[in-house]
């Protein structure tokens, strides 16, 4: 008889998973993982997928691959349950992700990782993907001396709004991409229509600047979060200072950015009164086709 060597399954994940998720999710990160909160709002978008893993039969990995906008995508929710590590299940999910990608017609893939975390690194220079980013995230507590000088943009602004983040003399500084919240993407139509009609982006002191702002919560405190700014780099200070008064209006906790790590930014946004979180640094990591 031929001894045929286990092989790892990848497949849309099914609700019957459910059960086989939860218990290898456990024990990530101490019973931290967030994916069993997420997990039925995953298997249920309409506009990605979840996949998991089978080994032996059973059910040992879980992966999503997210659609930001016709041609950008995100992967997201890596996970191997502990006894099957290094088994090449995160590789073989990998390479079954970035199938659907190409055959779905995208044209960037992007993800987020610790810096800690060496297999995934791995992966993604195995597939051709570029680390384009290195960033520690940043809080700035609430100011009420005065208003804060935003006006909420229109629906009728998309183009212009566009325009500006496209043209924005900030990005060598802060790169030219949106955070929409742990994940990136570029700013293009679909995106700036979706963030306008969620009353997302301002414009700054009658329009000397934009910024792209979400509310969001927490374990029980809101943040304003930081998904852009575009501004003359002169201005960029005031600008920032002006956030962490829109912060004290929303009644949020603090202003929460990810910049990337350069030190002139982070020194600039130093003297805005933004000082570094204990959270792990991230790499931004980006595949193109073209
Ligand atoms: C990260 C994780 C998904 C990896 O799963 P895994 O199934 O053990 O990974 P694999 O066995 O497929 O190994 C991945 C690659 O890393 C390589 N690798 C293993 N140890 C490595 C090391 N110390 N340094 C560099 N590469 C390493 C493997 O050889 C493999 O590459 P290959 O396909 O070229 O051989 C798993 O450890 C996990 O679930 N961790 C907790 C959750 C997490 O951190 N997820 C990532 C969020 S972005």
């Amino acid at each position: 008889m031929m001894f045929m060597p286990p092989v790892t399954v990848c497949r849309p994940a099914m609700p019957y998973d459910k059960a086989a998720v939860l218990e290898l999710t456990r024990t990530i990160w101490r019973g931290n993982d967030y994916v069993p909160y997420v997990w039925d709002h995953w298997l249920a978008d309409p506009r990605g997928l979840l996949v998991t893993a089978e080994y032996k039969g059973q059910v040992g990995g879980l992966v999503k691959l997210t659609q930001m906008s016709a041609a950008q995508f995100w992967m997201e929710g890596l996970r191997v349950a502990y006894p099957l590590r290094g088994l090449g299940l995160a590789s073989s999910m990998h390479e079954y992700l970035l199938a659907l990608w190409q055959k779905w017609g995208g044209s960037a893939i992007r993800l987020m990782t610790s810096y800690r975390r060496v297999r995934v690194h791995h992966l993604c220079d195995k597939h051709g993907f570029t680390l384009i980013n290195k960033m520690q995230s940043h809080t700035a507590l609430p100011l009420a001396d005065r208003p804060a000088p935003f006006k909420a943009l229109g629906a009728g602004d998309a183009a212009a709004a566009l325009a500006v983040l496209q043209a924005n003399p900030l990005i060598p500084l802060t790169g030219p991409l949106l955070d929409l919240g742990w994940k990136f993407a570029d700013p293009e139509a679909e995106i700036i229509e979706n963030m306008l009609a969620q009353g997302h982006l301002l414009s700054w002191r009658g329009g000397q600047g934009l910024a792209a702002v979400f509310v969001d919560e927490d374990e029980g405190s809101l943040n304003l979060m930081l998904a852009a700014a575009a501004c003359a780099p002169e201005d960029f200070p005031a600008l920032l200072e002006d956030l962490r008064r829109l912060c004290a209006e929303r009644a949020c906790g603090c202003v929460y950015w990810q910049p990337a790590c350069q030190p002139e930014l982070l020194a600039l946004i130093a003297g805005a009164g933004f000082s570094p979180t204990d959270e792990d640094q991230v790499f931004l990591y980006e595949k193109k086709r073209y």
